[in-house]
């Protein structure tokens, strides 16, 4: 072990993922057996291109906007006319009161959160997410020097097990996060989750005497494939929300790392909370997010690429592994498919699927081991491929 360095961040950043891994192996076995051969399920990265406007506003913003301004500092928490932006497609869409100045521009969700989270920690804080959840929350929470509370979700639908969450909460709860549309599970709250969990936090702040925050982490806002599935506005229903937005999955930009945290006016201590995100985005470097990307929001807020290719991948994926014997939960949203393992240790059943060069990744990390994420966000003729694969799996288990 190192002397020189930090031994926190030595162990972050010398454990690849297992995600990575996986994704790592998938490069090398193509090499081996050909692109055609392998079917890599592993990674969250878009398979969709941006929409149309994101290359139009690109191409007017480089030919006729100030390359100066275009690529210089803006204010630390967002250029002004953004942030304008922001609000006023809030205003318009979710009907919630909103101005520029209840918006922090950030480098995407992962920054969103962990900007929030600093803002809000004070010493002893509790923090509870619910299992499954998106493995980087805990690196985040950790680096508030919070503590994290882990609830499961219902096996049968992973909606929140109420139960669960009511004897999770004490005195030192700050804050929950909620991911929906769920990554992994592609589950959707629904109002009716979002008001029982709006009333349990009010009674547990009038218990214990202090705010308690809902951290929404919605990068997956617009991902859902029904009509009738509609993804609740948290602040419309909960006042002390910060919604943690990223435009990497519904504009197909995540390596351009853009999004926003949105303090709504009427959450406690409005203009503290406000500055408190300011202090924790300058004190972890966070300032300034991408200028041009910055300035595409304004024309491209509220587009999305085009997501019937994801809605077709997951009826055609959910469809078949249903015949052949795995049990599915259908996800009305994001764009992962959430698998009971064929036996109990999902890394070893991950490891026999491997055998088939199907890569998909073992939900051990997603805090719910026995489950297996496929990640159906690639193209359609691969996993017309996989299928046979994916069958003769299900055959070695299911004799
Ligand atoms: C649930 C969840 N939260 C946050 C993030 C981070 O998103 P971003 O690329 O915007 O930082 C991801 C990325 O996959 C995610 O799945």
């Amino acid at each position: 072990m190192s002397k020189i360095v930090s031994e926190k961040m030595y162990e972050l950043g010398s454990k690849r993922s297992e995600i990575r891994e996986l994704f790592e192996y998938g490069k090398k076995r193509i090499a081996e057996v050909g692109a055609e051969n392998v079917f890599d399920f592993s990674l969250g990265n878009p398979s969709v291109p941006a929409p149309d406007c994101v290359k139009e506003t690109l191409a007017d913003l480089i030919l006729n906007g100030d390359p100066v301004s275009l690529h210089g500092y803006t204010s630390a928490q967002g250029d002004a006319v953004v942030r304008q932006a922001c609000a006023d497609y809030i205003q318009k869409t979710h009907g919630c009161n909103a101005t520029a100045n209840d918006f922090y521009m950030t480098c995407g969700a992962a920054a969103s959160l962990t900007i929030s989270l600093s803002a809000l920690a004070q010493e002893g804080d509790e923090v509870i997410i619910l299992a499954p959840y998106f493995p980087e929350y805990k690196v985040f929470i950790a680096q508030a020097g919070m503590n994290c509370v882990e609830v499961k979700c219902r096996e049968s639908d992973f909606q929140i097990d109420f139960d669960a969450f009511e004897k999770a909460i004490t005195a030192h709860t700050k804050a929950v996060i909620i991911n929906s549309p769920n990554n992994p599970s592609g589950a959707v709250f629904s109002e009716k989750t979002i008001r029982q969990l709006a009333t349990i936090l009010e009674e547990a702040e009038k218990k214990y005497g202090h705010s308690i925050f809902i951290i929404a982490d919605e990068p997956y806002r617009e991902l859902v494939y029904d009509a009738e599935i509609t993804v609740p506005f948290i602040p419309n229903f909960y006042k002390n929300t910060l919604v943690c937005y990223s435009f990497s999955k519904s504009l197909s930009l995540p390596g351009e790392r853009i999004g926003y945290i949105f303090v709504p006016p009427c959450c406690d201590e409005h203009d503290a909370v406000y500055f408190a995100v300011c202090g924790a985005g300058r004190s972890l470097g966070f300032v300034c997010a991408p200028s041009l990307f910055q300035k595409l929001v304004p024309a491209c807020i509220g587009q999305t690429a085009d997501i019937s290719i994801y809605k077709k991948n997951r009826d055609l994926l959910c469809n078949a592994l249903t015949a052949y014997g795995y049990r599915v939960v259908r996800p009305d949203g994001a764009f992962y498919l959430f698998v009971k393992a064929l036996e109990d240790d999902s890394r070893a059943f991950c490891e026999k699927a491997k055998a088939h060069d199907l890569l998909i990744v073992a939900a051990d990390s997603f805090g719910f081991p026995g489950y297996v994420r496929i990640s159906y966000c690639v193209s359609t003729q691969m996993i017309e491929r996989s299928l046979p694969a994916f069958e003769m799996l299900a055959k070695e288990y299911l004799k």
